[in-house]
């Protein structure tokens, strides 16, 4: 069956849930929260993760792309605005080296660990850009890790591979941690966006 991306909603909360509860909440509760949080927030259990999550996402405050094959999700891209994603990782040193912050942030990577090795984080990556040039597009940056010609934990590239981001032409532009790399690209607003804003 074909693959098809979809953004994260209300609707596709369900298949979502599934995926993760799948995966025992992710890192033994995430619920894909730990991006969303100021970073001096207490600690929280799993169950109070999840109502978190399915909450930004009835409000329109977490954004993914989902890659569902048939009905059933299996795997995302996480992004979103900057203010809605502020716990990136060695922000320390990103702050240090920064000059303005961007639009968007493509924060997080998840496949079903069945599904690896597939190119479903690729499509996912295709679905986000897809989903921010159709909310009016603007500067993304990313993070991802570079492990080019070696091979390393899945865990650790949740943020993605720096290859995967220059196949999709991102910029790289400076180093925040010893593999980790703050990647950019301008996407255009989708057509539809662009005629909203000529007429
Ligand atoms: C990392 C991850 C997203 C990759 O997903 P995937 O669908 O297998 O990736 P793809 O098949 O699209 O491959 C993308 C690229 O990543 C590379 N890659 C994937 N797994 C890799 C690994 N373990 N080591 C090195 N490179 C790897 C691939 O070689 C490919 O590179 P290329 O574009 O140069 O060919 C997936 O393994 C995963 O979900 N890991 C867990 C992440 C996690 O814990 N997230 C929790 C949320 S914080």
């Amino acid at each position: 069956m074909a693959l098809t991306s979809k953004p994260l909603s209300p609707d596709t909360w369900p298949a979502f849930a599934r995926l993760v509860e799948k995966h025992h909440g992710i890192f033994g509760g995430c619920w894909c929260i730990a991006f969303h949080l100021t970073g001096d927030e207490a600690k929280r259990g799993a169950a109070a993760y999840r109502a978190m999550k399915e909450a930004r996402v009835r409000d329109g405050t977490a954004h993914a792309a989902l890659v569902f094959d048939g009905p059933n999700a299996v795997g995302w891209c996480q992004f979103g605005p900057t203010g809605e994603l502020p716990n990136i990782r060695s922000r320390k040193a990103y702050e240090e080296g920064l000059n303005k912050l961007p639009d968007w942030r493509i924060t997080c990577f998840f496949i079903d660990r069945e599904r690896r090795g597939q190119g479903i984080a690729s499509l996912a990556l295709r679905g986000a850009i897809r989903s921010i040039a159709q909310l009016g597009g603007g500067t993304v940056e990313a993070y991802p890790e570079d492990y080019t010609g070696e091979r390393t934990s899945s865990s650790f590239l949740c943020s993605g591979t720096l290859g995967m981001f220059e196949k999709t032409r991102f910029r790289k532009t400076r180093k925040i941690a010893m593999r980790r790399w703050v990647v950019v690209k301008r996407i255009r607003p989708a057509r539809a966006q662009r005629k909203a804003i000529r007429t």
